[in-house]
Order: structure tokens, then C-alpha cells, then sequence
């Protein structure tokens, strides 16, 4: 029976449900035969009953038709099991035996990217979370571990490399040109690790040494075209390899370890056990086709997967509502790599932006959750931004709380201790409290209650006893599954800045004896709704520095005079509030902005110059790393001032920064002049991190400059256009000409955007690049320019990296036209995207029900725009048939 039958939607899984598994699958034999058209799996699974034997017993299996199945080589009469869409169900199973079954399933017709599909050419899987069940019926849940051995067979000539995880222990030629592969993977891991992939791939080779000793062989396999496009992931994984030996203590554990990089593909990568899948973005590299962002993130990504190895495979998850214990933990190793490899200061501060504008606002809006959630509809509507990064840095304030030397004691501890487990996040934390001898139980409060702590603070000085105190109150917002928080454990991490710079600190509860060495730097722990700190001896009345290297996700709030954030920007001993200074003065001034647009006066508008002052300052100073400088004079995105409002004008966010912007832009000309020109765009293209400062800062440079440009500006942009050798300028420049509203540079920029695609109509993540500059072009007439895109020969319904480029990017990164549509159908763009929605949802529901998050917000929004959102979702919520991944976030938000 195949099964399509629509899922009745709406079924709620609760954490507090969860039971352990009756039985075990203590071997999984697949044999999986491609031929063109369909696949048959055969599977040998060996059970075993753990405790009182159940009545039935209930397999997974979605879109299998199931063409034999038998109980220790016996086959089965139809009163003996049950087969519908969800599953297989076995009555009255014995305590201990092999099933086999026999399945046909239709890879070449998955379009959901889950389970076994065909991307181009290649055959390959995804099973994280619930795909296993796809490819054949199984106990598809993380806590049943398994010994796999994979036989895979296929056409030669089409599919000559066969692989699956582990290692490679038979194989050969077949009757009618076949051939096949068998693979053993010694480790037992849970089916979601489970890979196989077969095509016709190229492969580079290299080797890797163990601090043991032992020779690993490394491989990565690309279509033959992307060859030259494999050096940087093959060195990112060889650093992050001996990263994870120095940093972690943790060593590889088979002989070979492979990647290969397919083009359709649901996220970034897989870390599926000795056989990672990846999206072709996250590991092709080069110069001319790859721009900075591109390179460090193929970087991040591959040690990212590289490093589940320990941090989700050895030690793996026993339920999905412990998806962070691998993947905060995993996120944070991952970022401690990169700020180790590249600046530490300028990752964190990337790292911070896209927290505390993505984040947060998931956890303002209607899907907000803890990062261990206590229910969920489709898990894979989980794979947040609050699981991810937020839980990346709840370990972050663990390692911090611990300090580095207890911190690699208790992921000592926790690796040994699980191996080989499925565990949960409370048994990490034990961990941590176990090695360290903390009392964490109300830190485990960020597990379990969702939403952004707001700190208020406010401070006193005291002239004739010397004594400065701060006062910080805590209170967390109502989310849809809890009104009441509890205090949160939160680290305040600070110092205090006085006219000479940082002064020294102690507390008045502190004795001289245990003042800690660095005497300008405290972590203060709140634990209470309201505490006050106080400080002795303090000559003058300091310039509070807080939160220093953003020491707690939450929101902040002192009044800083632009005067005291003048002084941090400036003066500040931690790098992050340099960077948070000048957000916050520029917030400010585009804040005033904004006030003016509201009352038709930004014409006239004349910025506080505190901006520009510090901003000049900032650019003189030739000891500040460009890359930190570059950032500094990033105003805030639209999405950030968004998120510091309470109702959002994307208009009136829109023209207001474009305001200040162009203002620092003319004010700062000369010197921003001054770097454009003094670039040499023929310099040798290296991906290091000073290199990426130099280009960063230059084209942050030209970047305002081409806000307003004289005839010169013009001519530097179009002279990098021309020259450039490789992506980052190329595409900077691109984008600098076809973002200005200049008529000249317009008519440029249509010919120079033809020339572009010209050039690169063979690089399918360069037309990525393409199609997102265009999507998010806040130039009026996106949406028409988008609806035109969609009908060109680049794009494809199909892959997610192209839906992404053009819907994603327009409806997230252009606020402005997403937001004010047509010229005569405001609400156009609202409607664009539903429709897109409702056209993927069948084929891909995973992918579809991520483009609904711009119409989750629509609380958010003044009363015309928040209601034409809402009438969208509805549209979506009255689709018969809708997919259960897509009704969960539409129900969820119009609730
Ligand atoms: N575990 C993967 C990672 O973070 C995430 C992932 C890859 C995923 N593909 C997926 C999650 C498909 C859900 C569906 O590295
Ligand atoms: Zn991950």
C-alpha cells in the first residue's frame, strides 16, 4: 500500500509522555537495490524485548509499500500484523526475533528531501529526525541504537560510488551491470545517523593523524565540476579535527571520514555517522565564486558537523525534546572554533546580531519555546534558532560560570559517563554540576522557561562615602506556554569605566585577600528578581560597562547618555560593548529619525552628531582591527530596530536608517574615500582573517559612499566591478550599484546585473547569490521584480537553496516592500507569500512551513498590515490538507 493519505494534523507529543522503548533493535541488515524509477529495501532486524512483553508492537514507516514481510523467516498472514500511513503494527510479537520486511519506495518522486531522494543525479538521505521511516518500518526514535550493516546496489554506470556509514567490508560486480557495496558501521547509533548515498561522484583525498596515531582518510565527494572547489572544507575539517583533540580531548573514531555535497538539500549539512551530507553551500569554496561570509561559513559548518561526531553521535539524545543538548552544545563548540581560527570578538559580535534579531524574536512571537521544549506537533518545526543558538549559549554561560579548566572537566565527565548513550539535557548539567561542584538547579530554569529576560538597571553614586551601587531588576515577558516566570541564574559580566579609564573594583561584601587578578572585570550573579550591587572606593562616578561579551541572552536597559556611550565606544576594555555602544547611539539616532518621519520632517532631519563624531574618531584610529571597525559603523539592521519597537513601521524603520546613513555617509566621505581607493582590487585573494577585515572595512566603505555618490564614487564601484578577483568584491560592488538610487548608476546597474548572470550561469551558488541581491533590493517594485524571477531559467521550484535566495530573502530581508506590496495592492506581498506557501506545502512541507515565520509576527504590526497577515494565515489554516508541519505555525500563531 502507498501511502499519500493527508495526516490528520494537530497531535500534540509531550515530554512528559515519554517511555522507553519495549524493545531494542540490536541489528539493522538493509539491503537497499536502486534501480531507475524505484528502490526495493530489504531489512533483517534483530528484536529484543526489554521488559514485559506488550500485546503489539508498532513500527514507524511513512510511504512504504510493503511487498513482504516475515517473523524469524516465517511469513506473516494479514491477522498477524497491521499496515496503515503512520506504520506497521506486529500482534502479540514474540519476546526475541528477526523480522524481515520487504519495501518499494519511490525516490526519484520524494520531493520532501526526507527519507531516500534524488538530487540531480545522486541518490542520498536524510533521515535527522523522522526520516528513517521513509526507507523502511523501524523503531524511528533516537534512544533505540543500533549495529547497521548497509548492502547497497545500483546501476555502475550511473551510480559507480556506493557508500553508507562506517566502514566498507565487501563488494563487487553483479549480473546485468550492477555492482554493489556493503558497509559496517561498529558503532551502534540511533537510525537518524543512518546514510546512504550513491552517484556518480568525484572525490578528493586526503589523510589525517590522530594525537593517538592512528591514520584516518578524509573524503569529500562533489559532482567532478566542483573538484576545485573542495580545498577550504578539506582543511576546515583537518583544523577542526585537531581542534577537537587540543580544545575537547576527543579523537576521531574510524578510519575514514566522508562528506558529500549535494544540491537539494533541506538545511546546511547532516553529521550522520562517518558519511556527513551536505548542502552544496555549506562545502563548496573558492575565491572567484565564494565571498568571506561564504568561506568562514563553510568553516563553521563543517567543524560544526564534524564535531556531533561526539557531541550528538557518541553522546546522542533520547528523546527530541533533548535536540539541544547536541545541537546548543554542538553550536557553541562550533563558534569557540571559528573565534579560535579567525577574531574572537568580531564571530561574537556576528553571532550576537543574529540572536538577538532572529532569536528574540521567536521568543516574543507565537512559537516561542523553551530550549527544551515540553511538547511539540512536528519536530521539525524545531530546528529554531532558540534550540540552536539560544542553547548555545546556555552552555556558553555554563562554561563561563565554570570556568575553563572545571568546564573541560565536566565535558570530560559527560563524554565518558554517556558514551554510547541517549541522554538528556539533565544529564548534562549534572555533569557540569557534578565536576564543578555547583548548585546549578536554578540555572536548569533556562531549560525549561522560554522567552528574553529584560534586565533594568539603575545606578547611584555616593560623592562622600565613595560608594557606587547597581540596582538590576529581572522580569521575563508571558509566553504561550508559561504567564509566571521564576528569576533566572543570569551572569552579568562588567566593569566600570572613570575618566582615566577602567577603574578597580570591590565589593563591599569582597575581602581584599580573594580579589581576583584582572581587578577591572566582575561576574555579577543575579539570582533574584531584584539585587543590588555594591561597589566601594570608587573615586568618581563611573560609566557602567555591562553585560560585557553579551554574558546572558536578554535584553538590556540602562540610560546611557550619548555622552557615556561616546566613552564606551571609545574607551572600553571588552571589544563587544565598543560594538554595543555604537549600536546603541545609533539606534538612537535613527530612533530620533523615526520620529521625524512620523511627523514628515526627515527631509530636514539633522542627526545628533555624537554618531558621526565617535565614528570619525574611530576610523583615525589605526590600531582598531578592521573587521571590529567595520561592524561599529554598521548601523543596526531593519530587523533589529524592528525588534526594539513595540509596534514595527517597517516604512518609517526603512527611510530613517537610510536617512542616518546617508548623512555619516556624506559627513565621512573623504575617508571613506580614502580606503576605497587605497584597495588594490587585484591583490592576491587570500581567505584569512586580516585579509577579510581589509575587504570588509573597504567595502563597508564604498558601501556608504554609494548612498549618495559623486561621479567619482560611481567610477571606484565600477572599476572593483570590473576588477575584482574575487567574490566578496565582485559582489560587493555588485550590490552597492544596484542598491543606489542614483539614475545613472540604475542604468548600470540593470546591464551590469546581466553581464553577472552572463558570467556565472554555470555556478549555481553564484546565481544564488544573484537572485538574493535582487530579492532583497529595496528599490520600489520588488515584488514585481521577485514574481519576474521566479519565471526565470535560474530558478527552481524544487531546491531550497533557490526558494530560499528569492522568497526567503524577500520576505525577510526587504521589510520594506514585503511590507507595503504594490502600488495599488498593499497587502501584495503578504499574499505572494502564501501562495508560495500553499504551492510548496505538498512537495516540500519542511521547507514550506519555515517561509510562513514573516506572517507569524503579525501581532506586531499596526492595524491594517498585522490584520492582511492575519488573513493570509487563515487562507493558509482553511487549505484542506494542509501539511501537520505547516499547521502547527499557522494554528499556533492565529491562536
Ligand atoms: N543535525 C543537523 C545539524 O544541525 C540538522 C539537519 C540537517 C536537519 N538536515 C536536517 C534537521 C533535516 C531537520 C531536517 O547539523
Ligand atoms: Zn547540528
Amino acid at each position: 500500500m502507498n501511502s499519500s493519505e493527508p495526516v490528520p494534523s494537530g497531535k500534540t507529543v509531550y515530554l512528559k509522555d515519554y517511555a522507553p522503548p519495549s524493545y531494542i533493535i540490536e541489528k539493522t541488515e538493509l539491503d537497499v537495490d536502486i534501480y531507475k524509477g524505484e528502490t526495493f529495501v530489504l531489512a533483517r532486524l534483530q528484536f529484543q524485548c526489554l521488559d514485559e512483553r506488550p500485546q503489539a508492537l508498532t513500527l514507524d514507516g511513512e510511504a512504504l509499500e510493503l511487498l513482504d514481510i516475515a517473523i524469524d523467516g516465517k511469513a506473516l498472514d494479514s491477522t498477524q500484523y497491521r499496515c496503515d500511513h503512520r506504520g506497521l503494527t506486529l500482534h502479540n510479537p514474540p519476546e526475541r526475533f528477526v523480522l524481515t520486511t520487504r519495501v518499494r519506495i519511490l525516490p526519484e518522486q520524494n520531493t520532501s528531501l526526507e527519507g531516500l531522494y534524488r538530487s540531480r543525479t545522486i541518490y542520498c538521505t536524510q533521515c535527522e529526525a523522522e526520516g528513517f521511516r521513509k526507507i523502511t518500518y523501524y523503531l524511528d526514535r533516537p534512544d533505540v541504537m543500533s549495529d547497521f550493516i548497509t548492502r547497497v546496489s545500483a546501476d555502475k554506470n550511473e551510480c559507480p560510488i556506493l557508500l553508507s556509514n562506517g566502514n566498507k567490508i565487501d563488494g563487487g560486480d553483479l549480473d546485468g551491470g550492477r555492482h554493489f557495496a556493503t558497509w559496517h558501521d561498529p558503532h551502534k547509533k540511533p537510525c537518524y545517523l543512518f546514510a546512504l548515498v550513491a552517484g556518480d561522484l568525484a572525490k578528493v583525498e586526503d589523510r589525517f593523524r590522530t594525537a593517538s596515531g592512528r591514520e584516518v582518510t578524509l573524503q569529500i565527494f562533489v559532482e567532478e565540476k566542483d573538484l576545485d572547489k573542495c580545498d577550504h572544507a578539506m582543511s576546515s575539517l583537518k583544523n577542526a579535527m585537531r581542534w577537537d583533540e587540543q580544545v575537547y580531548g576527543r579523537e576521531y573514531d574510524l578510519d575514514i571520514f566522508m562528506i558529500v555535497a549535494v544540491d537539494d538539500f533541506n538545511m546546511g549539512a547532516m553529521e550522520n555517522k562517518g558519511l556527513n551530507i551536505f548542502n552544496t553551500s555549506c562545502v563548496l569554496a573558492k575565491p572567484e565564486t565564494t565571498t568571506d561570509a561564504g568561506f568562514q561559513r563553510v568553516e563553521g559548518v563543517v567543524a560544526h558537523e564534524y564535531f556531533h561526531n561526539w557531541s550528538g553521535n557518541r553522546v546522542t539524545c533520547r528523546d527530541w525534546f533533548q535536540l539541544s543538548l547536541k545541537e546548543g552544545f554542538t553550536v557553541f563548540r562550533d563558534a569557540e572554533f571559528s573565534a579560535d581560527m579567525g577574531s574572537r570578538t568580531v564571530k561574537r559580535v556576528e553571532d550576537v546580531a543574529v540572536l538577538r534579531t532572529l532569536q528574540f524574536a521567536e521568543d516574543a512571537g507565537p512559537m516561542a519555546h523553551p530550549i527544551r521544549p515540553a511538547s511539540y506537533m512536528e519536530i521539525s518545526n524545531f530546528y529554531t534558532l532558540t534550540i540552536y543558538e539560544k542553547g548555545a549559549e546556555v552552555v556558553r554561560m555554563l562554561a563561563n560560570l565554570l570556568g575553563p579548566a572545571d568546564f573541560r572537566k565536566a565535558t570530560d565527565l559527560y563524554f565518558e559517563r554517556h558514551d554510547g548513550q541517549a541522554v538528556t539535557t539533565e544529564e548534562f548539567v549534572q555533569a557540569m554540576e557534578d565536576a564543578s561542584g555547583r548548585d546549578l538547579t536554578q540555572f536548569k530554569r533556562w531549560y525549561n522557561q522560554a522567552g528574553t529576560p529584560r534586565l533594568s538597571v539603575t545606578d547611584e553614586y555616593d560623592q562622600e562615602q565613595r560608594r557606587y551601587s547597581l540596582t538590576i531588576r529581572q522580569s521575563t515577558p508571558a509566553t504561550p506556554e508559561c504567564a509566571e516566570k521564576l528569576a533566572f541564574h543570569i551572569p552579568v559580566a562588567m566593569g566600570l569605566l572613570g575618566e582615566a579609564g577602567e577603574l578597580a573594583l570591590k565589593l563591599a561584601d569582597e575581602s581584599l585577600d580573594d580579589l581576583p587578578e584582572d581587578n577591572t572585570h566582575r561576574v555579577l550573579e543575579l539570582t533574584e528578581t531584584e539585587q543590588t550591587f555594591v561597589f566601594t572606593d570608587i573615586p568618581e562616578k563611573p560609566v557602567p560597562s555591562l553585560l560585557r561579551g553579551f554574558s546572558a541572552p536578554v535584553k538590556l536597559d540602562y540610560q546611557y547618555s550619548r555622552a557615556d556611550l561616546a566613552t564606551l565606544a571609545l574607551h572600553d576594555s571588552d571589544g563587544f560593548n565598543r560594538y554595543e555602544a555604537c549600536q546603541k547611539l545609533a539606534l538612537a539616532t535613527i530612533q530620533d529619525a523615526m520620529l521625524a518621519y512620523q511627523q514628515d520632517t526627515l527631509a530636514e532631519f539633522v542627526p545628533d552628531s555624537t554618531l558621526v563624531q565617535v565614528y570619525r574618531l574611530l576610523l583615525e584610529d589605526n590600531s582598531l582591527d578592521q573587521a571590529m571597525l567595520a561592524l561599529m559603523l554598521n548601523l543596526p539592521s531593519e530587523a533589529y530596530i524592528a525588534e526594539e519597537q513595540e509596534v514595527i513601521d517597517p516604512v518609517a524603520i526603512h527611510f530613517a536608517r537610510r536617512q542616518v546613513a546617508a548623512y555619516v555617509g556624506s559627513e565621512l566621505a573623504e575617508l571613506f574615500r580614502l580606503r576605497v581607493s587605497a584597495y588594490d582590487p587585484t591583490r592576491e585573494y587570500r581567505a584569512q582573517s586580516d585579509d577579510i577585515a581589509l575587504r570588509s572595512m573597504k567595502n563597508a566603505a564604498l558601501g556608504y559612499l554609494m548612498l549618495l555618490p559623486t561621479a567619482e564614487d560611481l567610477h571606484l564601484c565600477l572599476n572593483q566591478l570590473a576588477r575584482a578577483n574575487n567574490m566578496t568584491d565582485e559582489m560587493a560592488a555588485l550590490t552597492a550599484l544596484v542598491c543606489c538610487e542614483d539614475n545613472t548608476a540604475q542604468e548600470q546597474a540593470r546591464d551590469a546585473l546581466t553581464a553577472f548572470y552572463q558570467k556565472w550561469q554555470d555556478e549555481p551558488l553564484v546565481v544564488n547569490q544573484w537572485l538574493a541581491l535582487q530579492a532583497r533590493n529595496p528599490i520600489p517594485g520588488a515584488l514585481e521584480r521577485v514574481q519576474a524571477l521566479l519565471q526565470h531559467p535560474a530558478y527552481d521550484g524544487n531546491n531550497p537553496n533557490k526558494i530560499r535566495s528569492v522568497i526567503s530573502v524577500f520576505c525577510n530581508n526587504n521589510p520594506l516592500n514585503f511590507h507595503t506590496g504594490t502600488a495599488d495592492e498593499p497587502d501584495a506581498g503578504y499574499r505572494f507569500l502564501a501562495e508560495q506557501i500553499l504551492q510548496l506545502d505538498s512537495k516540500n512541507p519542511q521547507i514550506a512551513a519555515r517561509l510562513i515565520t514573516p506572517l507569524t509576527r503579525w501581532r506586531r504590526y499596526t492595524g491594517d498590515r498585522g490584520q492582511a497577515m492575519r488573513l493570509q494565515l487563515q487562507r493558509l489554516a482553511d487549505q484542506p490538507g494542509l501539511s501537520p508541519d505547516s499547521y502547527e505555525i499557522v494554528s499556533k500563531s492565529l491562536n
